[in-house]
């Protein structure tokens, strides 16, 4: 999708909003997936209602990307433009226990500023790649820590309000990879109550995460993290390892062979290639254990 109107991209402009066009979306993934679309990088919150009255009075879609770690973005030219909030300087503000952060700050970055800081808490969270808006929209968590444990208040664009709003946590649900904000809720900024903790006992707790991830997750490959949440009880990976499917491929889409869950893009795997990898796996797991798999990874189909 092109924003071509001269007169709309004045208006963006002066909104301080930068348009770039015919971005490929590959460059923006962690899979390395993804067709090309224009992209808009908003600087101020408060021109977001602005900036989305704009692409509705031209009937432009648009779609909001965080950093692009948990997602699948299909292929070839995409029918919608895509939005992602300009990180501002500093993204992390603290106050006490207290650690205001932006969404477009990266949630490795966040972790490790805070623990400088004797902030903890996260220590779980810190190989898990992408922003912090994206961390908060899925609720993301590992090794026993999940972000919304630590979310005070959220500043949040609501689509079908069209207004920013600040949720205080007891208005929002917090759920294994799931979260009470609508689709189109956009992730602005998040407070978070953090326990003190000595920075070296942080540090000791991020190395323990670090070393079980490195020994059992692929890392330095294109992957979008684990593609099916868990069903309650037991875990994807192992049922997928289970049946022997390590390794299976649709072109350079591949069942990852170090985790089971985690799928790679070995080369040049298209989101087509990715799509019916996910399906095939599902349809054995479903046959073999009767268990329907659901997607953790979210599909941006073109
Ligand atoms: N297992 C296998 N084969 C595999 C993978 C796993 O047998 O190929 C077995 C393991 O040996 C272990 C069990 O399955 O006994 C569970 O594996 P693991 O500890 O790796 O945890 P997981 O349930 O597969 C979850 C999260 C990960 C998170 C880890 C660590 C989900 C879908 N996955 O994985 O999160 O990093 O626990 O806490 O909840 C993600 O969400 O993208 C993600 C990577």
């Amino acid at each position: 999708m092109h924003i071509d109107d001269a007169q709309i991209c004045r208006q963006l402009a002066a909104l301080g909003v930068e348009l770039q066009s015919g971005v490929a979306l590959s460059t923006l993934t962690s899979f390395g997936i993804g067709g090309t679309t224009d992209l808009l990088r908003i600087a101020k919150h408060e021109s977001i209602p602005v900036v989305l009255d704009l692409l509705d009075q031209v009937k432009i879609p648009y779609k909001f990307l965080g950093g692009g770690s948990n997602l699948l973005v299909g292929d070839g030219e995409l029918p919608w433009v895509v939005l992602q909030l300009a990180k501002p300087e500093p993204d992390v503000v603290l106050e006490g226990n207290l650690a205001h952060v932006d969404a477009a700050a990266d949630l490795g970055r966040t972790v490790t500023f805070c623990a400088k800081h004797d902030l903890g808490g996260m220590e779980g969270l810190i190989g898990v790649p992408g922003t912090i808006g994206g961390a908060l929209r899925m609720n993301a968590g590992a090794y026993g820590t999940q972000i919304g444990s630590y979310v005070t208040e959220v500043k949040v664009y609501r689509a079908a309000q069209r207004k920013i709003e600040i949720l205080r946590d007891d208005q929002i649900s917090f759920e294994y990879r799931h979260t009470s904000f609508a689709p189109d809720d956009m992730m602005l900024a998040v407070t978070l109550s953090l326990p003190s903790k000595p920075y070296k006992e942080i540090l000791q707790g991020i190395r323990i995460c670090n070393e079980k991830r490195r020994a059992s997750q692929p890392m330095g490959q294109k992957s979008a993290g684990c593609i099916f949440k868990n069903p309650p009880g037991a875990s994807a990976g192992r049922m997928i390892d289970e049946l022997g499917l390590k390794g299976l491929s649709v072109g350079d889409a591949r069942v990852s062979d170090r985790h089971a869950n985690f799928f790679v893009n070995a080369g040049r795997a298209s989101a087509s290639d990715m799509l019916a990898l996910i399906a095939d796996v599902r349809a054995r797991v479903e046959k073999a254990y009767g268990v329907k798999l659901e997607n953790e990874v979210v599909v941006w189909s073109a």
